[in-house]
């Protein structure tokens, strides 16, 4: 971060390292009707001792969250309130951010990572929304096992942020094509959007940039005329901010996943690695610099 052209590079996707860079962010966001989700950059800790540091984070934003005012949610990923080490004290430390992300009005979300942590990323949501609705839980389109998946989350009442799938999986575990990862997300959503899906805590969040998919799936909820209140599109600090500001314009509530902290590296790989356009991005930046 303390090269030029990496700092240049890393800003489009990520505002600055601090929560207090996040949050100027989220209102400018905000004065043009986007919502936000917040997310510290991090994963899997190596001592169960800095998942009290990352709580105490959260705790933190939650506090900035309530003060601003914003129409923010914060978003985790379990190991990074140690799951590796503990599902045991990742579960406390969750359930404990929960209660307060009720008591301030915002909204809990676990972050899906690769396929080991599924299972139990999915345990983890089933016992939290036994407390509280307002918890809400990414589900990978890429993954031959989410319309089960998804079926099972169907009873409870589920937030479902479906979202393609950032890591690298085997082709045992996930569809290996494009076409056929966009034709599952279209296959969920349009699932989740049926009549079915309304108990109270149920919410989807169409987490993707594919503009097409998009306009699809927002023709679905226009014909099948599904409240504004079950759905919300969700998309990526820095790519296609135009795309956002044109939604949130038009009336469809979007909200802008921020990301912010010094571990950006595993994260920053994944961005590059679903658009090869952005490594030219980086080598210009190095010229530039
Ligand atoms: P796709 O890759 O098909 O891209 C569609 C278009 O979007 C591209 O043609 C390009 O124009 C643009 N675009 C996409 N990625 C870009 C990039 N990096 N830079 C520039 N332009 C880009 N994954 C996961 O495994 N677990 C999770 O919890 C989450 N959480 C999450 C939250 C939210 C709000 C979003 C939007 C995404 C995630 N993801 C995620 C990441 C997700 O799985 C996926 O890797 C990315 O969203 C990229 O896929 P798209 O759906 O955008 O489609």
């Amino acid at each position: 971060m303390r090269t030029r052209f990496v700092r240049r590079s890393v800003s489009k996707f990520m505002p600055g390292e601090t929560i207090e860079d996040a949050i100027a962010a989220a209102r400018e966001l905000g004065a043009v009707s986007l919502g936000t989700i917040l997310t510290r950059l991090g994963e899997n800790i190596t001592a169960i001792d800095e998942a009290d540091e990352v709580a105490a984070h959260y705790r933190h934003v939650l506090d900035l969250i309530r003060q601003s005012g914003l129409n923010a949610h914060i978003s985790i990923k379990p190991t990074q309130l140690g799951f590796d080490q503990d599902p045991e004290v990742c579960y406390r430390h969750c359930r404990e951010l929960l209660q307060r992300t009720d008591e301030t009005g915002s909204f809990f979300w676990l972050d899906m990572e690769s396929t080991p942590y599924v299972d139990g990323t999915i345990a983890l949501f089933r016992r939290l929304r036994e407390h509280a609705p307002n918890v809400g839980i990414a589900i990978q389109a890429y993954l031959y096992r989410s319309a089960k998946d998804v079926e099972g989350l169907v009873p409870l009442g589920s937030a479902i942020r479906l979202v393609k799938g950032a890591y690298l999986e085997p082709a045992s575990l996930a569809y290996p094509k494009k076409a056929d990862v966009d034709e599952n997300f279209y296959r969920l959503a349009t699932r989740l959007l049926e009549d079915d899906n309304t108990r109270p805590g149920a919410l989807l969040h169409i987490g993707t940039h594919d503009v097409p998919l998009q306009a699809r799936l927002l023709e679905v909820i226009r014909q099948r005329r599904v409240s504004p209140g079950r759905y919300e599109v969700a998309m990526l600090f820095g790519i296609q901010p135009a795309r956002q500001k044109e939604l949130a314009a038009a009336g469809v509530r979007t909200r802008c996943l921020i990301s912010y902290g010094e571990y950006w590296f595993p994260w920053y790989m994944r961005r590059l690695a679903e658009r090869p356009a952005n490594i030219g991005f980086v080598i210009r930046n190095i010229f530039r610099s």
